[in-house]
């Protein structure tokens, strides 16, 4: 039976993967356990984590998938001699992932699996290039919901030609000529060939480019899949370069160049979350949540949820910066809009605004190693005006961390901002309900 989505795709009715059922549309949420468990796993590992979303209230709040990484299968390119499909390692996953799955959907969860668009995964384990149908079908047959598509190992026959990745000297989409199609690329056609397998099965799997950028994946990912990672692999520091990693500002700094990009069904994938890990703060691990959720980037959680510090659960559990991410009505991301620092890897755009359903909302960054007081101007944000209908004020403004009003304000509201925090706030009309106090420049003293 051909699947609607195949059906959409041939009659040319999108340009995006759309599925009936919505899956997709929204920036995915969910759990994954590359960051803090890497090649550490076993079925017990995530029908716990399971556990854990479930009971922690995250599933309530729209974190659905736990997502095995790499590492599930038998080392190198072993296949198994009939079927030609992947043999999950049997020491880790001695019943199999149909298993894994059972346990995962009687929690009320969707189960995520990881794979890649070349010989091996980054571990060396089997890669599908070649085998994309054999391996969609057989994942779409043990229950699986979503795959996390990696890629590295790809042979000289399948690079992208001009041959300029990033790590050979070369930009990340390479010299090439003006107007060049990078649809028509050698990668576009490797993941295009794991979208068409996927959308062949009985089973709808949301489907997520691990590209780390490459191949101008911004023109054609809408295409192919539901997001697409945009740069390296995160990791827990605040700056800096790690091997090949990129810590939180280097990331931010990147996404500000691509913040117009995201919309429903198609989003930009700044990898994902290092809360709770490594070794930032607390206003660090709060930026990192509140910005990653205003890009509408995919929210999946990387840290350890067993014996999770309860300040650490909380802003996973930010209801509003969540219903910002997931908002029904909005799909574009926050834009940058004022640049106080150069927008360079320790000082990125630091003023970021957007709408929701509930308003429109501003994100302020203090990317300076101490506290300070950051004006926000309500001329300057973008669609305010627009959006409320209210001229240039006075508006109500909503701290989104504690959940309470600051107070209505005709014009700015300063905020004073920890080092490295992000302030949150919603910018509504002062109607009737919401009691006038503090016009003019006013600090309000957030935290
Ligand atoms: C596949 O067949 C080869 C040759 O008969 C054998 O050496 C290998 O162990 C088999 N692999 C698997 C996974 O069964
Ligand atoms: C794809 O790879 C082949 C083999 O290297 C190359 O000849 C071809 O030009 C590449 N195509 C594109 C569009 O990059
Ligand atoms: C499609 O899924 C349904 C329900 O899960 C199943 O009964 C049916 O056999 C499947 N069809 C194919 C072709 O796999
Ligand atoms: C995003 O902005 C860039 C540069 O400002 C522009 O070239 C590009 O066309 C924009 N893309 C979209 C989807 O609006
Ligand atoms: C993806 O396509 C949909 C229409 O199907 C559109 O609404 C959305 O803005 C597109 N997103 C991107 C990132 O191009
Ligand atoms: C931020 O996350 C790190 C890693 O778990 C944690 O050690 C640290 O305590 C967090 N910061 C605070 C102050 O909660
Ligand atoms: C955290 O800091 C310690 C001590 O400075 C260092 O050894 C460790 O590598 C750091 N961890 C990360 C993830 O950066
Ligand atoms: C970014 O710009 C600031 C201010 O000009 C400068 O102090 C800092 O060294 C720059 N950082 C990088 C990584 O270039």
């Amino acid at each position: 039976m051909l699947s609607t989505l195949l059906l959409l795709s041939l009659l040319g009715v999108s340009d995006s993967l759309v599925s009936p059922d919505g899956t997709g549309r929204l920036p995915a949420m969910g759990w994954n356990s590359w960051n803090e468990y890497a090649c550490d796993i076993s079925d017990d590992v995530f029908v716990q984590v399971a556990d854990l979303v479930v009971n922690l209230g995250l599933r309530e709040l729209g974190y659905k998938y736990v997502n095995i990484d790499d590492c599930w299968s038998t080392k190198g390119t072993t296949r198994d001699n009939s079927t030609q499909r992947i043999i999950p390692d049997p020491n880790k996953f001695p019943q199999g992932i149909r298993h894994v799955a059972d346990e995962i959907h009687a929690r009320g969860l969707k189960l995520g699996i990881y794979g890649d668009a070349g010989t091996q995964t980054c571990g060396g384990f089997p890669g599908s290039l070649g085998y994309e149908e054999t391996d969609a079908a057989a994942w779409s047959e043990w229950g699986v919901d979503y795959l996390k598509y990696d890629n590295c190992n790809i042979p000289q026959e399948w690079v992208d030609v001009p041959y300029m990745y990033p790590d050979n000297g070369g930009t990340p989409n390479g010299n090439v000529p003006p107007g060049y199609d990078w649809s028509t690329s050698n990668s576009s056609t490797r993941y295009n060939r794991m979208r068409n397998a996927l959308l062949a099965q009985n089973r709808t799997i949301q489907y997520s480019l691990c590209i780390w950028g490459h191949a101008n994946v911004v023109s054609w990912g809408n295409a192919t899949g539901h997001s697409w990672r945009m740069f390296s692999d995160i990791y827990p520091a605040w700056t800096g370069t790690y091997q090949y990693s990129q810590a939180l500002m280097p990331i931010l700094n990147q996404a500000a160049f691509y913040a117009n990009v995201s919309g429903f069904w198609g989003h930009n994938d700044w990898d994902m979350l290092e809360v709770g890990n490594g070794n930032l703060t607390l206003e660090e691990n709060r930026s990192h949540f509140a910005l990653w959720a205003a890009l509408k980037s995919p929210l999946i959680i990387g840290t350890k949820l067993d014996a999770i510090l309860p300040e650490i659960l909380a802003i996973l559990k930010n209801e509003e910066l969540i219903a910002f991410n997931q908002d029904a009505v909005y799909g574009a991301g926050a834009i940058p809009y004022r640049w106080d620092g150069v927008g360079n890897e320790t000082h990125p755009a630091d003023y970021w605004a957007g709408s929701s359903s509930r308003g429109v909302h501003a994100f302020v960054l203090n990317t300076e190693d101490e506290e300070r007081e950051m004006e926000l101007v309500f001329d300057e944000i973008p669609g305010l005006r627009e959006a409320t209908g209210a001229g240039s004020g006075p508006y109500l403004v909503h701290d989104m961390w504690t959940g309470e009003d600051l107070g209505v304000f005709a014009s700015a509201v300063m905020l004073r901002v920890k080092r490295h925090d992000t302030a949150a706030v919603r910018i509504n009309t002062a109607d009737g309900e919401f009691v006038t106090s503090d016009f003019g420049r006013v600090f309000a003293y957030l935290y």
